[in-house]
């Protein structure tokens, strides 16, 4: 057992929670988001009545009203976006042995549900978008190559024609990571139709969140939707007969009438996190010590998180920290300098542009509650600590 495994100690979210709670401008806004919870509890009540808990007629409502806002011909409802990707991936078969192009500056889930998928990781850098570099990716590809799995970053989508055309080139899938991404855009499409699988979580902190966990898949195959909904609960085809042994992760039928009640609420939600983000754009740019991701008209992007490369980088999360700015660093060690990703081989130097952004990236919150106010604030402190 490695020191670091020994010394943990178990569920460290309430403590999170508490530390959270004392700042003034918060990335964790469910109190207010679910204000209304009398309304959404009174919905969930009649998922009681009717006692279908498993896959019920609202998961069913839920899909078709998903794959619409993705313009894709199906959506799939499972247990969270983890299992989203990882059921993407069984669905094309991957297995021991097979290996999956990602990039390292992102979520544990990515890598996590290719390696739990029996797969190895295989990292590309990332460009100065944050997202993975498309012309790194094809002198990553091998013969045991399955997919490439792009992460829209914050909700910037990643460049898929690119991507795609090398995915065609080699015969492999893509299975977009839009975790982040609900209403994003590459020219004009929607996140989650621009790959063969898009993959989404609604995670208490995603732009479209549930009461705990919950995930979708878009899709516009026929077949693999049949099969993601045969592998997403235990590989039945009716009651008594099964056809592969399979998995268990279903969209719960409690979430998925929280998931219907924000699909109400996504255009307002995505609109508001793209109106604080041009605001704080229009405030910071021209500050020499940060560097904010050039905007790019074929992209619509969806601000889960508003990002920047900061000098100082340390300094500054600390110093507004201090002033009750909820600043985070997601994430300060790249995958692949994680301990485990230690079997893969990879060392520090490897993606230098990721291990620059680890370095150096700090994220504010612009979703829906953040108020003019609330940004006025973070310019004020961000100028007042590098003295401009
Ligand atoms: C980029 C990314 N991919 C995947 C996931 C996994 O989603 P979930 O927490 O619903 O399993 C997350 C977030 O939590 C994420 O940020």
């Amino acid at each position: 057992m490695s020191k670091k495994i020994k010394e943990f100690a178990g569920n460290f979210y309430p403590d999170q929670y508490k530390k959270d709670s004392k700042l003034d401008i918060n990335h964790n806004y469910l109190l207010e988001q679910f204000a209304d919870h009398d309304e959404i509890l009174n919905k969930i009540k009649q998922v009681v009545i009717r006692g279908d808990f498993t896959l019920g007629s609202i998961v069913d409502e839920v899909e078709e009203e998903y794959a619409k806002l993705c313009g894709t011909k199906h959506a799939i409802g499972v247990g969270s976006g983890t299992d989203a990707l990882f059921l993407s991936l069984k669905s094309i078969g991957v297995d021991r042995g097979d290996e999956v192009i990602t990039t390292p500056f992102t979520f544990f889930a990515t890598v996590g549900a290719i390696a739990t998928a029996g797969a190895t990781p295989v990292f590309v850098d990332c460009g100065d978008d944050l997202n993975i570099n498309a012309d790194l990716i094809e002198s990553a590809i091998t013969p045991r190559t399955k997919a490439i799995m792009p992460v829209h970053w914050s909700g910037r989508p990643c460049e898929m024609d690119s991507i795609n055309a090398i995915a065609e080139k080699h015969g492999i899938y893509v299975i977009e990571d839009a975790c982040h991404a609900i209403q994003a855009t590459y020219k004009n499409r929607p996140a989650g139709s621009l790959g063969d699988f898009g993959c989404f979580s609604f995670h208490p902190l995603k732009n479209l969140n549930v009461w705990g966990d919950g995930g979708i898949i878009t899709t516009d195959s026929d077949e693999h939707a049949k099969r993601l909904k045969l592998i997403r609960n235990h590989g039945l085809i009716g009651r008594n007969e099964c056809v592969e042994f399979a998995y268990n992760s279903r969209l719960d039928s409690v979430q998925a009438v929280v998931v219907k009640h924000m699909l109400g609420k996504i255009d307002n939600i995505t609109k508001s996190r793209i109106s604080n983000a041009m605001y704080l754009d229009d405030k910071l740019n021209g500050i020499s010590e940060i560097d904010i991701p050039k905007r790019d008209n074929d992209l619509k992007e969806v601000f889960h998180l508003y990002m920047f490369r900061a000098n100082k980088r340390d300094e500054l999360q600390q110093y507004l920290i201090s002033k009750k700015i909820d600043a985070k660093v997601h994430y300060p060690i790249p995958m692949h300098l994680q301990e485990a990703a230690k079997k893969y081989g990879y060392t520090e130097g490897n993606f230098p542009v990721c291990e620059m952004a680890g370095k150096s990236v700090i994220s504010f919150p612009v979703h829906e509650f953040v108020t003019k106010n609330d940004l006025d604030k973070i310019v004020d402190h961000v100028k007042s600590f590098y003295g401009v």
